[in-house]
């Protein structure tokens, strides 16, 4: 399972990459704005400084959202950086743009996915990853996981290439039951994958290895 980092802060995306098991970032406008990224050739340069620190894919976000809009943005976004994977809303003119991104062996990570029939059609078009929102129905008292299940069984019946990439992740249990469902990738801030690491048996063993080692000297 590919871990990404859901975040467009530097720092942030420099301490995942320095563990050594990061495979990817994914952007999305909110993230951008949070670090306070504007003005089109900023953003621009803020894709690239991030291809530049990971060896992996970068989900870029069309802000556009006619078809006419997305396929200029995607193409621009494209011929930026071979990492970039241009993200795109599951609409109607989204439908039609991943299709013609797919056509022209532009990679597509479909966004904003609640429903296994929009994973389906998503991969109908031929988006190379989805993105169902995992903790966001959580939010409103419906079971995420249940749609990353859904979305699996749908894609090994037909055996789709498209890729599930659980977004939207909040915590340990989410990234550990995504790996247990065969999700493809799960994308989160940096503290659920360091809680990951956390035990309290790790760190009383820890704690006594530590003090016996004294005796060795
Ligand atoms: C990533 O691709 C998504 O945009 C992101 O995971 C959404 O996460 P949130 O629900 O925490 O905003």
């Amino acid at each position: 399972m590919k871990f990404f980092i859901d975040t467009a802060n530097l720092a942030m995306i420099e301490e995942a990459n320095a563990l050594g098991i990061l495979d990817g970032v994914t952007t999305n406008p909110s993230l951008m704005a949070k670090e306070g990224i504007s003005g089109k050739e900023n953003i621009l340069n803020h894709y690239l400084t991030i291809c530049d620190i990971v060896d992996g894919d970068v989900s870029a976000e069309v802000i556009g959202i006619t078809y006419d809009e997305m396929i200029k943005e995607g193409e621009e976004l494209a011929a930026l950086h071979p990492q970039i994977v241009v993200k795109v809303p599951i609409i109607k003119d989204g439908i039609k743009a991943i299709k013609y991104f797919s056509q022209k062996g532009i990679r597509t990570n479909c966004t904003l996915i609640f429903s296994a029939g929009q994973a389906l059609l998503a991969a109908k078009a031929g988006a190379t990853y989805v993105s169902p929102f995992l903790g966001r129905l959580d939010d409103v008292s419906t079971d995420g996981l249940n749609l990353i299940e859904e979305i699996r069984t749908i894609y090994d019946n037909f055996g789709f290439e498209t890729q599930i990439l659980a977004a939207s992740v909040r915590h340990s249990m989410h990234i550990i039951n995504c790996a247990k469902i065969g999700a493809d990738v799960v994308t989160c801030p940096l503290p659920p994958i360091l809680s990951l690491l956390k035990h309290p048996l790790t760190d009383s063993g820890l704690e006594q290895f530590i003090k016996d080692s004294q005796k060795m000297k």
